[in-house]
């Protein structure tokens, strides 16, 4: 393994903060597709830590590197881990058991070696970089054995795990042929980080149910009396940066830009997701046309514009999403739309952070309609870019961002009618009762940013509070 630097923090996730790009200029990278690279970029800055992570793409060298002040080990993996470990065992089969099986999980067995295998890989690099007595923070479902492969390695350090996505029902969970060796894996943790307190919950009735380990409201204690702690962190954003971002004349003039091309006084409503089945996309997009076609909203009046960022697209159940979105998005357009006044602007690609700032500041009503996922980031930052207190927020009550934000318009991604209710109700509404919402939304969001989750993650792992609680 070539040399690196020793660390005292280490984090380890699926994917490195930045892709390479795949475009003309091979030495370019951009920024990584979902909300755990956006949430965990500051915490790493500000921790001066390295980041073990795959490159998206092959590299010609995989020594430790530096890409705008980060420090970054990529991880190698093979065309045939790619298809068994990602696309596989965390995409095919993890992915959907922990969204509520909205698609079917499969079970194969060669898609858990691999998982086994890079897992291990994975272990062994953050081993290799982090100095005597570190900290080091694993993420997401795609490792969710490392924890205890690390604590066999190094059992010196601190292990802390977040789990990024929703932890499913003991019923569910169940279902999957290697959930002991799953639970194991996160007991390697000293503490085990959720984004909702659900899911903690579930976790600890798992483990005394399958494992016999007793637990003390949040505390599971092993056989060898170690104990691990399992608990909610509702994950945020980086609050103060968009707000800044948001402010600028350049994002305000091309919010208004965007206004203008979109049709000036239209209302618009923007959807902004991961093109995943678990985000609701064809459903928001079908109570928007139904709409339409009763006549309680006009072309001439309202927009909806659906930016769905290419995700996962070599797993069947992405290809056939994205041709059921596209065969949507193509009839409501067809039957609905006149010319110059497309009911529905369909964006399947990705945009940098200043275009999405202007984005969310042109938009009236924000819609975020997954039937379920473990946070949801886009609902935190639509609210962040709102700084003038307007603005309407419509949310699925199954994104942990429910829970904190109440003063949406909550909604059930399974009830068309309901959608459209609220769809409109946040299309109309007055104005003073729009602000009021926005206002405590934006209160919560400032009050509860990346920098205080992840401090109260890292105190708590520290052994502070663990000590105390
Ligand atoms: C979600 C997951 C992340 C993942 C991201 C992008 O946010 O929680 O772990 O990295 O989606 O998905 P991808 O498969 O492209 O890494």
């Amino acid at each position: 393994m070539a040399e690196t630097s020793k660390s005292p923090f280490v984090v380890v996730a699926n994917r490195l903060p930045v892709d390479r790009d795949t475009g003309d200029d091979a030495a370019q990278w951009r920024a990584s597709p979902g909300g755990l690279v956006t949430a965990l970029e500051p915490v790493l800055r500000q921790h001066d830590g390295i980041w073990v992570g795959w490159p998206g793409s092959a590299l010609d060298d995989y020594g430790q590197f530096e890409v705008d002040g980060l420090k970054l080990l990529p991880i190698e993996l093979s065309s045939d881990e790619i298809e068994n470990y990602y696309e596989g065992m965390s995409n095919g089969t993890l992915w959907p058991l922990y969204h509520d099986v909205v698609a079917k999980p499969a079970f194969h067995r060669e898609w858990w070696d691999a998982y086994e295998q890079v897992n291990r890989r994975f272990a062994e690099a953050a081993a290799h970089s982090a100095a005597p007595d570190a900290v080091v923070w694993v993420h997401d479902y795609q490792l969710q054995l490392v924890p205890a492969m690390l604590r066999e390695l190094r059992p010196d350090m601190r292990i802390g795990f977040f789990l990024h996505i929703p932890f499913p029902p003991t019923e569910l969970f169940k279902q999957l042929p290697w959930r002991n060796q799953i639970l194991e894996g996160l007991l390697g943790a000293d503490l085990v980080g959720f984004q909702r307190p659900g899911g903690a919950a579930n976790f600890a009735r798992l483990v005394r149910l399958r494992l016999g380990h007793k637990n003390h409201r949040d505390r599971i204690v092993l056989d060898n009396g170690r104990e691990v702690c399992a608990r909610a962190y509702p994950i945020s954003i980086d609050f103060a940066s968009l707000e800044k971002l948001a402010r600028t004349p350049g994002v305000r003039q091309r919010a208004d830009e965007i206004r203008a091309e979109l049709g000036g006084t239209r209302k618009i409503f923007l959807g902004v997701d991961r093109l995943d089945y678990t985000k609701g996309i064809r459903q928001r997009l079908r109570a928007f046309g139904e709409l339409i076609v009763d006549g309680l909203i006009d072309v001439d009046d309202a927009v909806f514009v659906q930016v769905a960022s290419p995700s996962r697209e070599r797993v069947q159940q992405y290809v056939e999403v994205r041709h059921d979105i596209e065969r949507w998005v193509g009839r409501i357009n067809g039957d609905l739309g006149r010319i110059g006044r497309q009911p529905i602007h369909y964006l399947h690609s990705s945009y940098p952070r200043e275009e999405m700032a202007a984005l969310f500041q042109a938009a009236d009503v924000m819609v975020v309609t997954p039937f379920a996922d473990g946070m949801n980031l886009v609902a935190k930052e639509y609210v962040t870019c709102r700084y003038g207190n307007d603005g309407a927020l419509v949310l699925s009550e199954f994104a942990g961002a429910a829970d904190e934000l109440k003063q949406a318009f909550l909604v059930n991604p399974h009830d068309i009618n309901g959608m459209r209710e609220a769809m409109l109700a946040a299309m109309r509404a007055d104005p003073h009762d729009l602000s009021r919402r926005m206002r405590a939304m934006r209160k919560q969001v400032r009050e509860n940013d990346i920098d205080s989750w992840a401090k109260n993650f890292l105190s708590d792992l520290a052994g502070r509070e663990l000590a105390s609680a």
